[in-house]
């Protein structure tokens, strides 16, 4: 196609990208050669700095954001009989973490600007079996967790916050970390900070963090480095628990990314302003919007495109351009296993028709001006 000549010379672009250095590298072959492969003293370190970075009082380190997300539902007391309230537009896990418990996910409606999840939709879906409200910050932007909390109050509902994707970003002034009764974090690659695989479950509870460090041990208290040090041998399980143990070679990395996650946050901040200046005026593609008693600390970029530019076929364009776009994300409620446990099309209109219309375009801290403009330049040809 004449529109895609010389798109072979160019490198491809993906969506999300992370960046390991060489004081990575170091980290990790320190850690190897500790002696500490796992439960050693490198796991609460990087809780401890992690937890600092963001305000919160403890951080459970966990091997994945879904993981912590599971924490999170245990130590809150979520359980069978039980409903919790999750946006429509999120990735499968903030709602799957509530089967895990046989509680129920009930799916709220989004904004149609921000795709966060829209206070006055879940206003409508709280019942007497409402145990909790997962905020996700969708694509960087903190959920409005004043006017959640409104909702919640002197009802037993808690908050969890999935801020996977909003490490770094500010609510009224008050970080991502603290906005929730519990604030789950991924380090999966594509996020901000990466542990290859790994996540944390933030709190100012010390009893809830507690049994977060016991949940993710099996249901067991104590750990093989605990009775090295008590020279014991006998252990109790006490609840049914899992291994959802980080090892000390993956905080050892995470530590070391952690000393860059603040300007990584900043060039996120700084593409992100760029895309919004090369856009403007694009009446094909609209930027999501953001709030401003918040900041947004741009996991992904997303724009909306027009209700007569057919999306599938600009991702189809872009990819041919090396331009590695993506769609974040079909409705939770649409996929076919929550459709086999009876979730209706319809229930959640806006995030409906707004999926289809979403694209994400590259975005990662090592991207220049020059990969931004290629990606507005292609997206003018696709989109038009
Ligand atoms: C919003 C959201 N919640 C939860 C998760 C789960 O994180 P992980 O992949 O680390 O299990 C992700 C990961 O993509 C996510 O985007």
């Amino acid at each position: 196609m004449p529109d895609r000549e010389g798109a072979i010379d160019v490198p491809f672009l993906p969506y999300g990208k992370q960046e390991i250095a060489d004081a990575d590298i170091k980290a990790v072959v320190e850690a190897l050669c500790s002696g500490w492969l796992t439960t050693g003293p490198r796991v609460s370190e990087f809780e401890k700095a992690f937890a600092g970075h963001c305000d919160a009082k403890e951080g459970v380190a966990v091997n994945s954001g879904t993981a912590a997300l599971h924490c999170a539902m245990r130590a809150i007391g979520v359980g069978a009989g039980q409903e919790v309230i999750v946006p429509a537009i999120t990735f499968a896990a903030s709602a799957n973490a509530a089967v895990y418990e046989g509680a129920t996910p009930v799916f709220a409606d989004v904004e149609s600007d921000t795709l966060l999840i829209d206070p006055a939709s879940v206003a409508t879906k709280i019942t007497t079996r409402t145990r909790a409200i997962v905020a996700v910050d969708y694509a960087g932007q903190p959920a409005d967790y004043d006017a959640l909390r409104e909702l919640a109050k002197d009802r037993g509902i808690a908050i969890i916050a999935d801020a996977c994707h909003a490490p770094g970003a500010l609510y009224k002034g008050r970080k991502t970390g603290t906005l929730g009764d519990v604030s789950c974090f991924s380090f999966h690659p594509v996020k901000h900070l990466t542990t290859c695989e790994g996540g944390m479950a933030l709190t100012d509870d010390v009893a809830m963090a507690a049994h977060m460090r016991v949940f993710r041990n099996h249901g067991i208290a104590s750990d093989h480095r605990s009775r090295e040090a008590a020279g014991a041998h006998a252990y109790d399980m006490a609840e049914l628990g899992y291994n959802y143990r980080l090892p000390d070679v993956q905080c050892a990395l995470g530590l070391a990314q952690l000393t860059r996650l603040s300007s990584w946050v900043a060039a996120r901040q700084r593409i992100a302003a760029l895309y919004d200046d090369a856009l403007a005026g694009m009446a094909e593609a609209t930027p999501l919007k953001t709030h401003k008693d918040r900041t947004n600390a741009h996991h992904l970029y997303v724009v909306k495109l027009a209700e007569h530019v057919d999306r599938d076929r600009v991702f189809a364009r872009l990819r041919a351009e090396g331009i590695g776009a993506n769609v974040h994300y079909a409705p939770v409620h649409l996929h076919s296993y929550y459709q086999k446990r009876g979730y209706k099309r319809g229930l959640a209109p806006v995030a409906e028709a707004v999926s289809r219309q979403v694209l994400t375009l590259p975005m990662f801290p090592a991207m220049t001006e020059a990969d931004v403009n290629r990606v507005v330049a292609a997206l003018h040809r696709a989109a038009v």
